[in-house]
């Protein structure tokens, strides 16, 4: 049989693949340190499982509006305009399945075949799968680790063509934890704001801050109309399995993408967006935990992973993500993602899984308990030992 020939441009998201490989080696009995996937390790909050209860025995068990239920998007404005300070009417406000929708509709919506769009990288793989689904070029922006893995508007200014249409930004960011500063914002916001250009502010990680404190580029002047938020619940809420997210933007694009949820899934799910707006309003006391408990873990598996030869490991300000630099081990990113997990029994992602200037990294996720991390990481010493050319 033949398919598209679109198919040849749709990338992945190799966490799911490192995972599944992961499992196939438990299944014959090895044990596995789980450091590849990307999803908090705790319970979704006691009041948030019990509105969603709630909600299937109050019979939000039939569709919804595409763009979500009236009552959620009204609580997300709400939401954005307290936390953001971002003035955000219910009719930009559109519910999605998990905030990845919000990533491929904007993109489709926006981008024409042959336009550029600026993705970090390294950076999230589904931001150049979607691109490049939509007949669109990524054009990387390069994040180093001499700059802590940030960049500012010179940087991206190098990049702009007639073509670019678009920019992709992610603060904190996936995979180095690196966090976008007020100044950079201004900055990049002087830089587009007189251009034709979206700015897709990817902000899941919004409330896994560590130093300093996150803002958004859609507050900048003239930015919330060029500007699409996307954000959700499952990195905040320990939500992933639920699919929850959302996407803030001007009405006329909320209405195309909510016309693309019409055709590929009709609404989000009615009685898991009812937990929505508890979620948001409610307390935020386990969240708080949370984070606090990724902090020791950051600093635990910085500190380990400083400590072993050859290894060399930035402190991230968010996310839940390191990005050591282990080109000291003398082997490819991806060699060692694969003899890690082999060999030494520790899954991770090689840092090529979120492009080309990954190389010469890895990503280990700590959202593990601490005892499992400081099994990975006496795994990961041994195995770098074994390997390691180089010392310090
Ligand atoms: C940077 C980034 N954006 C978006 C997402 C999508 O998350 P979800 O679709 O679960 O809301 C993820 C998940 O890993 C992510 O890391």
């Amino acid at each position: 049989m033949r398919y598209a020939d679109r198919m040849s441009q749709l990338g992945t998201e190799t966490a799911f693949e490192v995972l599944a490989k992961a499992r196939a080696l438990e299944a014959k009995g090895r044990t596995v340190v789980h450091l590849e996937i990307g999803e908090p390790d705790f319970d979704t909050p006691a009041p948030i499982r019990a509105a969603a209860i709630r909600a299937i025995e109050e019979g939000f068990t039939h569709y919804g509006p595409s763009a979500g239920l009236p009552e959620v998007r009204e609580a997300i404005a709400q939401y954005i305009a307290k936390d953001r300070g971002l003035a955000v009417a219910p009719d930009q406000v559109v519910v999605t399945p998990g905030g990845k929708p919000v990533l491929t509709f904007a993109v489709l919506a926006c981008v024409n075949p042959g336009d550029e769009v600026i993705v970090p990288n390294p950076g999230f793989p589904i931001y150049e799968s979607a691109v490049r689904f939509a007949g669109g070029t990524p054009v990387s922006l390069a994040l180093r680790e001499d700059r802590a893995f940030r960049f500012g508007a010179a940087d991206i200014e190098a990049l702009l063509t007639p073509r670019t249409r678009m920019l992709i930004l992610n603060s904190p960011h996936n995979p180095t934890g690196s966090m976008l500063e007020p100044k950079d914002l201004d900055e990049i916001a002087a830089l587009v704001r007189e251009r034709e250009i979206f700015v897709l502010s990817d902000e899941i990680y919004s409330k896994i801050v560590y130093e300093g404190k996150h803002e958004s580029i859609a507050t900048r002047p003239g930015m919330a109309e060029r500007t699409i938020i996307l954000d959700g619940f499952s990195k905040t809420y320990a939500m992933t399995g639920w699919r929850l997210g959302y996407g803030i933007m001007n009405p006329t694009l909320a209405k195309h993408v909510a016309r693309l949820a019409t055709n590929v899934y009709s609404c989000a799910t009615s009685f898991v967006q009812r937990a929505a707006p508890g979620a948001l309003h409610g307390p935020q006391d386990e969240v708080r935990a949370m984070v606090a408990e990724f902090r020791r873990r950051r600093d635990a598996i910085v500190e380990g992973l400083n400590a072993i030869p050859g290894i060399r490991c930035a402190k991230p300000s968010g996310a839940f993500y390191v990005f050591p630099n282990v080109s000291g081990l003398g082997m490819k990113s991806a060699q060692i993602e694969a003899a890690l997990l082999e060999e030494g029994g520790v899954a991770a992602l090689s840092g090529t899984a979120f492009g080309s200037n990954g190389e010469g990294y890895v990503r280990f996720s700590y959202a593990n308990s601490i005892e499992n991390i400081r099994e990975g990481l006496r795994r990961f010493e041994a195995f770098a030992q074994t390997h390691a050319n180089v010392t310090r």
